[in-house]
Protein backbone atom coordinates (compact mmCIF):
# COMPACT_ATOMS: atom_id res chain seq x y z
CA UNK A 1 0.00 0.00 0.00
CA UNK A 2 1.43 3.55 -0.72
CA UNK A 3 0.40 6.67 0.39
CA UNK A 4 -0.71 7.77 -3.08
CA UNK A 5 -2.39 4.57 -4.72
CA UNK A 6 -4.71 5.47 -7.56
CA UNK A 7 -3.75 9.33 -7.44
CA UNK A 8 -2.94 10.57 -10.85
CA UNK A 9 0.01 13.31 -11.15
CA UNK A 10 1.49 15.91 -13.44
CA UNK A 11 5.07 17.09 -12.51
CA UNK A 12 6.22 20.06 -14.35
CA UNK A 13 10.08 19.96 -15.24
CA UNK A 14 10.39 16.80 -13.70
CA UNK A 15 13.26 15.58 -16.33
CA UNK A 16 15.52 16.25 -14.08
CA UNK A 17 16.53 17.93 -10.60
CA UNK A 18 14.10 18.63 -7.56
CA UNK A 19 10.82 17.32 -10.18
CA UNK A 20 12.65 13.72 -11.00
CA UNK A 21 12.79 13.58 -7.08
CA UNK A 22 9.84 14.46 -6.17
CA UNK A 23 8.12 12.29 -9.82
CA UNK A 24 9.85 9.39 -8.32
CA UNK A 25 9.48 9.32 -4.85
CA UNK A 26 5.18 10.13 -5.79
CA UNK A 27 5.21 6.58 -8.70
CA UNK A 28 7.09 4.86 -5.98
CA UNK A 29 3.67 5.50 -3.48
CA UNK A 30 1.60 4.25 -5.97
CA UNK A 31 0.47 7.64 -8.29
CA UNK A 32 0.57 7.48 -12.01
CA UNK A 33 2.92 10.57 -13.06
CA UNK A 34 2.85 12.43 -16.19
CA UNK A 35 6.85 13.49 -16.34
CA UNK A 36 7.11 16.61 -17.97
CA UNK A 37 9.98 18.77 -19.17
CA UNK A 38 10.75 20.69 -22.34
CA UNK A 39 14.48 19.48 -21.49
CA UNK A 40 16.23 23.03 -22.15
CA UNK A 41 19.27 24.58 -20.46
CA UNK A 42 19.34 26.57 -17.51
CA UNK A 43 18.73 29.55 -18.96
CA UNK A 44 15.41 27.77 -20.67
CA UNK A 45 17.06 27.74 -24.50
CA UNK A 46 17.19 24.56 -26.22
CA UNK A 47 14.49 21.56 -25.98
CA UNK A 48 15.52 17.24 -25.38
CA UNK A 49 13.41 14.64 -24.84
CA UNK A 50 14.76 14.15 -20.85
CA UNK A 51 11.42 13.29 -20.04
CA UNK A 52 11.86 9.32 -21.06
CA UNK A 53 14.56 8.75 -18.80
CA UNK A 54 12.53 8.98 -15.67
CA UNK A 55 9.40 7.64 -17.16
CA UNK A 56 11.61 4.49 -17.73
CA UNK A 57 13.50 4.46 -14.31
CA UNK A 58 9.44 5.11 -13.01
CA UNK A 59 8.63 1.79 -15.40
CA UNK A 60 11.55 -0.20 -14.58
CA UNK A 61 11.19 0.17 -10.95
CA UNK A 62 7.41 -1.05 -11.15
CA UNK A 63 5.53 2.40 -11.33
CA UNK A 64 3.77 4.37 -14.05
CA UNK A 65 4.38 6.84 -15.88
CA UNK A 66 3.95 9.06 -18.88
CA UNK A 67 5.98 11.64 -20.84
CA UNK A 68 5.28 14.88 -22.19
CA UNK A 69 7.68 17.56 -23.50
CA UNK A 70 5.55 20.55 -23.88
CA UNK A 71 6.52 24.27 -22.21
CA UNK A 72 4.65 25.14 -19.00
CA UNK A 73 5.51 28.95 -20.10
CA UNK A 74 2.37 29.52 -22.80
CA UNK A 75 -1.67 28.32 -22.58
CA UNK A 76 -1.29 25.73 -25.38
CA UNK A 77 1.59 23.25 -23.10
CA UNK A 78 -0.48 24.00 -20.07
CA UNK A 79 -3.87 22.15 -21.76
CA UNK A 80 -1.25 19.73 -23.58
CA UNK A 81 0.17 18.58 -19.91
CA UNK A 82 -2.94 18.21 -18.67
CA UNK A 83 -4.12 16.24 -21.51
CA UNK A 84 -1.71 14.07 -21.31
CA UNK A 85 -3.16 13.22 -17.83
CA UNK A 86 -6.36 12.74 -19.08
CA UNK A 87 -5.60 10.42 -21.84
CA UNK A 88 -2.95 8.09 -20.46
CA UNK A 89 -4.67 7.38 -16.77
CA UNK A 90 -7.86 9.39 -17.31
CA UNK A 91 -7.73 11.48 -14.66
CA UNK A 92 -5.94 14.23 -12.57
CA UNK A 93 -5.79 14.74 -8.71
CA UNK A 94 -1.80 16.15 -8.30
CA UNK A 95 -0.36 19.11 -10.33
CA UNK A 96 2.91 19.89 -8.86
CA UNK A 97 4.26 23.16 -10.75
CA UNK A 98 8.01 22.71 -10.23
CA UNK A 99 9.94 23.64 -13.73
CA UNK A 100 11.88 26.55 -13.66
CA UNK A 101 15.26 28.24 -15.28
CA UNK A 102 17.46 31.15 -14.21
CA UNK A 103 18.59 34.36 -16.09
CA UNK A 104 20.83 36.23 -12.86
CA UNK A 105 21.77 39.50 -13.68
CA UNK A 106 21.40 42.73 -11.97
CA UNK A 107 18.53 45.18 -13.09
CA UNK A 108 21.66 47.43 -14.98
CA UNK A 109 22.11 44.54 -17.22
CA UNK A 110 19.00 42.65 -17.82
CA UNK A 111 16.83 42.88 -21.00
CA UNK A 112 13.12 42.83 -21.44
CA UNK A 113 13.94 39.14 -22.82
CA UNK A 114 15.76 37.67 -19.45
CA UNK A 115 12.57 39.78 -17.68
CA UNK A 116 10.23 38.06 -19.93
CA UNK A 117 11.72 34.39 -20.61
CA UNK A 118 11.78 33.72 -15.97
CA UNK A 119 8.20 35.20 -15.28
CA UNK A 120 7.18 33.12 -18.46
CA UNK A 121 8.44 29.85 -17.17
CA UNK A 122 7.85 30.52 -13.24
CA UNK A 123 5.13 32.54 -12.92
CA UNK A 124 3.02 32.53 -16.11
CA UNK A 125 3.62 28.68 -16.01
CA UNK A 126 1.92 28.27 -13.05
CA UNK A 127 -0.94 30.11 -14.22
CA UNK A 128 -0.94 28.29 -18.06
CA UNK A 129 -0.83 24.78 -15.99
CA UNK A 130 -3.03 25.10 -13.20
CA UNK A 131 -5.69 26.82 -14.96
CA UNK A 132 -6.99 23.44 -17.19
CA UNK A 133 -7.14 21.31 -14.01
CA UNK A 134 -9.06 23.95 -12.09
CA UNK A 135 -11.33 23.86 -14.94
CA UNK A 136 -11.42 20.53 -14.50
CA UNK A 137 -11.85 19.99 -10.96
CA UNK A 138 -15.25 22.38 -11.04
CA UNK A 139 -16.27 20.81 -14.08
CA UNK A 140 -16.15 17.60 -12.60
CA UNK A 141 -16.67 17.96 -9.27
CA UNK A 142 -13.03 16.47 -8.16
CA UNK A 143 -12.44 16.52 -4.71
CA UNK A 144 -9.39 16.25 -2.45
CA UNK A 145 -7.11 17.47 -5.33
CA UNK A 146 -3.92 18.98 -4.60
CA UNK A 147 -1.77 22.05 -6.70
CA UNK A 148 1.95 21.96 -5.13
CA UNK A 149 3.39 25.37 -6.31
CA UNK A 150 7.02 26.50 -6.26
CA UNK A 151 8.59 29.26 -5.15
CA UNK A 152 12.01 30.51 -3.87
CA UNK A 153 13.76 32.24 -0.50
CA UNK A 154 14.60 34.60 -3.60
CA UNK A 155 11.46 36.09 -4.05
CA UNK A 156 9.98 35.35 -0.56
CA UNK A 157 13.38 37.26 1.22
CA UNK A 158 15.14 38.93 -1.62
CA UNK A 159 18.15 38.41 -3.28
CA UNK A 160 20.62 40.48 -5.05
CA UNK A 161 20.56 39.79 -8.99
CA UNK A 162 17.33 37.69 -9.50
CA UNK A 163 14.68 40.70 -9.68
CA UNK A 164 13.20 38.77 -12.39
CA UNK A 165 13.79 35.49 -10.86
CA UNK A 166 12.38 36.85 -7.12
CA UNK A 167 9.67 38.81 -8.72
CA UNK A 168 8.22 35.06 -10.51
CA UNK A 169 8.83 33.51 -7.39
CA UNK A 170 6.91 35.94 -5.19
CA UNK A 171 4.16 36.21 -7.19
CA UNK A 172 3.88 32.28 -7.20
CA UNK A 173 3.22 33.07 -3.46
CA UNK A 174 0.15 35.30 -3.84
CA UNK A 175 -1.15 33.40 -6.62
CA UNK A 176 -1.06 30.41 -4.54
CA UNK A 177 -3.25 32.72 -2.01
CA UNK A 178 -5.58 33.41 -4.00
CA UNK A 179 -5.78 29.67 -5.87
CA UNK A 180 -6.29 28.26 -2.03
CA UNK A 181 -8.89 30.61 -1.79
CA UNK A 182 -11.30 29.91 -4.99
CA UNK A 183 -10.47 26.06 -4.98
CA UNK A 184 -10.93 25.52 -1.64
CA UNK A 185 -14.85 24.83 -1.91
CA UNK A 186 -14.04 21.64 -4.27
CA UNK A 187 -11.53 20.53 -1.00
CA UNK A 188 -8.78 20.86 -3.20
CA UNK A 189 -5.74 21.89 -0.78
CA UNK A 190 -3.13 25.02 -2.61
CA UNK A 191 0.36 24.91 -0.97
CA UNK A 192 3.96 26.84 -1.92
CA UNK A 193 7.11 25.25 -1.52
CA UNK A 194 10.44 27.15 -0.72
CA UNK A 195 12.75 24.71 -1.75
CA UNK A 196 16.69 24.42 -1.76
CA UNK A 197 18.64 21.80 -3.15
CA UNK A 198 21.87 21.04 -4.94
CA UNK A 199 20.90 20.36 -8.55
CA UNK A 200 21.73 21.95 -12.27
CA UNK A 201 20.36 25.07 -11.23
CA UNK A 202 22.38 25.66 -8.09
CA UNK A 203 25.41 23.83 -7.99
CA UNK A 204 26.83 26.37 -10.74
CA UNK A 205 25.71 29.12 -8.37
CA UNK A 206 28.05 28.01 -5.28
CA UNK A 207 31.05 26.66 -7.91
CA UNK A 208 31.21 30.49 -8.96
CA UNK A 209 31.54 31.30 -5.13
CA UNK A 210 34.81 28.85 -5.05
CA UNK A 211 33.12 26.34 -3.22
CA UNK A 212 33.80 22.48 -4.73
CA UNK A 213 30.43 20.27 -4.82
CA UNK A 214 30.82 17.07 -4.17
CA UNK A 215 29.48 13.45 -4.01
CA UNK A 216 29.04 13.30 0.21
CA UNK A 217 27.27 17.40 -0.40
CA UNK A 218 24.91 15.85 -2.53
CA UNK A 219 23.72 13.15 -0.36
CA UNK A 220 23.28 15.67 2.30
CA UNK A 221 21.79 18.67 0.31
CA UNK A 222 20.57 17.00 -2.91
CA UNK A 223 16.82 17.20 -4.23
CA UNK A 224 15.86 14.02 -2.79
CA UNK A 225 15.63 16.09 1.00
CA UNK A 226 12.63 18.17 -1.36
CA UNK A 227 10.77 15.57 -2.82
CA UNK A 228 9.15 13.64 0.77
CA UNK A 229 7.62 16.79 1.83
CA UNK A 230 6.12 16.95 -1.76
CA UNK A 231 4.48 13.56 -1.84
CA UNK A 232 3.06 14.02 2.12
CA UNK A 233 1.62 16.98 0.66
CA UNK A 234 0.42 14.96 -1.73
CA UNK A 235 -1.65 12.61 -0.08
CA UNK A 236 -4.81 12.32 2.06
CA UNK A 237 -3.03 12.70 4.89
CA UNK A 238 -2.62 16.06 4.32
CA UNK A 239 -6.27 17.14 3.41
CA UNK A 240 -6.80 20.39 4.73
CA UNK A 241 -3.77 21.67 4.97
CA UNK A 242 -3.70 24.58 2.34
CA UNK A 243 -2.49 27.88 1.88
CA UNK A 244 0.79 27.09 3.83
CA UNK A 245 4.40 28.15 2.58
CA UNK A 246 6.82 25.03 3.56
CA UNK A 247 10.62 25.07 3.31
CA UNK A 248 12.59 21.99 2.49
CA UNK A 249 15.95 21.68 2.05
CA UNK A 250 19.20 19.47 3.62
CA UNK A 251 17.10 17.40 5.92
CA UNK A 252 15.03 20.60 7.27
CA UNK A 253 11.64 21.19 6.82
CA UNK A 254 10.04 24.52 8.31
CA UNK A 255 7.29 26.74 8.13
CA UNK A 256 7.24 30.31 6.93
CA UNK A 257 5.04 33.47 8.40
CA UNK A 258 2.91 34.61 5.65
CA UNK A 259 2.55 38.69 5.56
CA UNK A 260 0.22 39.82 8.61
CA UNK A 261 -0.65 43.70 9.53
CA UNK A 262 1.96 43.52 13.18
CA UNK A 263 0.98 46.77 14.11
CA UNK A 264 -0.91 49.55 12.96
CA UNK A 265 -2.30 53.35 14.42
CA UNK A 266 -5.47 55.16 12.75
CA UNK A 267 -6.38 58.65 13.44
CA UNK A 268 -9.52 59.53 14.57
CA UNK A 269 -10.11 61.94 11.87
CA UNK A 270 -8.17 63.73 8.88
CA UNK A 271 -4.93 62.19 6.70
CA UNK A 272 -1.76 61.85 8.01
CA UNK A 273 0.49 64.85 8.06
CA UNK A 274 4.55 64.54 6.87
CA UNK A 275 5.31 65.54 9.99
CA UNK A 276 3.22 63.20 12.47
CA UNK A 277 4.87 60.46 10.40
CA UNK A 278 7.99 61.51 11.41
CA UNK A 279 7.09 59.96 14.92
CA UNK A 280 4.60 57.31 13.94
CA UNK A 281 7.21 55.67 11.41
CA UNK A 282 9.80 54.41 13.74
CA UNK A 283 7.24 52.77 16.06
CA UNK A 284 6.32 50.59 13.22
CA UNK A 285 10.17 50.01 12.22
CA UNK A 286 10.26 49.05 15.91
CA UNK A 287 7.57 46.47 16.27
CA UNK A 288 8.87 44.92 12.57
CA UNK A 289 12.29 44.62 14.26
CA UNK A 290 10.70 43.00 17.46
CA UNK A 291 8.41 40.81 14.81
CA UNK A 292 11.63 39.80 12.87
CA UNK A 293 13.53 38.99 16.17
CA UNK A 294 11.39 36.58 17.35
CA UNK A 295 10.82 34.68 14.41
CA UNK A 296 14.36 34.26 13.86
CA UNK A 297 14.17 33.01 17.66
CA UNK A 298 11.51 30.48 17.12
CA UNK A 299 12.42 29.57 13.22
CA UNK A 300 16.30 27.92 14.80
CA UNK A 301 16.39 24.77 13.82
CA UNK A 302 15.79 22.15 16.27
CA UNK A 303 17.77 18.37 15.72
CA UNK A 304 15.19 15.78 15.49
N1 LIG B 1 17.52 24.03 -6.39
C1 LIG B 1 17.23 24.97 -5.48
O1 LIG B 1 17.95 25.18 -4.47
C2 LIG B 1 16.00 25.79 -5.62
C3 LIG B 1 15.79 26.86 -4.73
C4 LIG B 1 14.64 27.61 -4.82
C5 LIG B 1 13.69 27.27 -5.79
N2 LIG B 1 13.93 26.27 -6.68
C6 LIG B 1 12.89 25.97 -7.67
O2 LIG B 1 12.65 24.58 -7.71
C7 LIG B 1 12.27 24.19 -9.04
C8 LIG B 1 13.14 23.06 -9.54
O3 LIG B 1 14.49 23.53 -9.62
P1 LIG B 1 15.74 22.55 -9.82
O4 LIG B 1 16.78 23.04 -8.90
O5 LIG B 1 15.31 21.13 -9.78
O6 LIG B 1 16.17 22.97 -11.31
P2 LIG B 1 16.57 22.07 -12.58
O7 LIG B 1 17.12 23.00 -13.58
O8 LIG B 1 17.40 20.92 -12.14
O9 LIG B 1 15.16 21.50 -13.06
C9 LIG B 1 14.19 22.32 -13.64
C10 LIG B 1 13.55 21.58 -14.80
O10 LIG B 1 12.53 22.40 -15.39
C11 LIG B 1 12.57 22.19 -16.79
N3 LIG B 1 11.95 23.31 -17.51
C12 LIG B 1 12.46 24.56 -17.65
N4 LIG B 1 11.65 25.31 -18.39
C13 LIG B 1 10.58 24.53 -18.72
C14 LIG B 1 9.40 24.75 -19.46
N5 LIG B 1 9.15 25.94 -20.04
N6 LIG B 1 8.52 23.74 -19.57
C15 LIG B 1 8.76 22.53 -19.00
N7 LIG B 1 9.88 22.26 -18.31
C16 LIG B 1 10.78 23.25 -18.16
C17 LIG B 1 14.06 22.05 -17.11
O11 LIG B 1 14.28 21.42 -18.36
C18 LIG B 1 14.56 21.25 -15.91
O12 LIG B 1 14.59 19.88 -16.18
C19 LIG B 1 12.35 25.47 -9.87
O13 LIG B 1 11.08 26.08 -9.94
C20 LIG B 1 13.30 26.33 -9.08
O14 LIG B 1 13.14 27.70 -9.36
C21 LIG B 1 15.05 25.52 -6.62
Amino acid sequence: MGRLDGRIAVVTGSGRGIGAECAKLMASEGAKVVINDLGGSTDGTGAARIADEVVEEIRAAGGEAAANYDSVADPEGGQAIFQTAIDAFGGLDILVNNAGILRDKTIFNMEEADWDAVLNVHLKGHYCCSRPFAKYIRENNRTNCRIINFSSTSGLFGNFGQANYGAAKAGIAGFTRVLALELAKYGTTVNTISPGALTRMTIPLREARGQQVLETDIDSGGPQHVAPLVAWLASEDAAGISNQILHAASGMIGIMQQPRIIKSFRKKSGAWTLDELDDFIPQLLEARQKNDEAAQKTGEVIEV
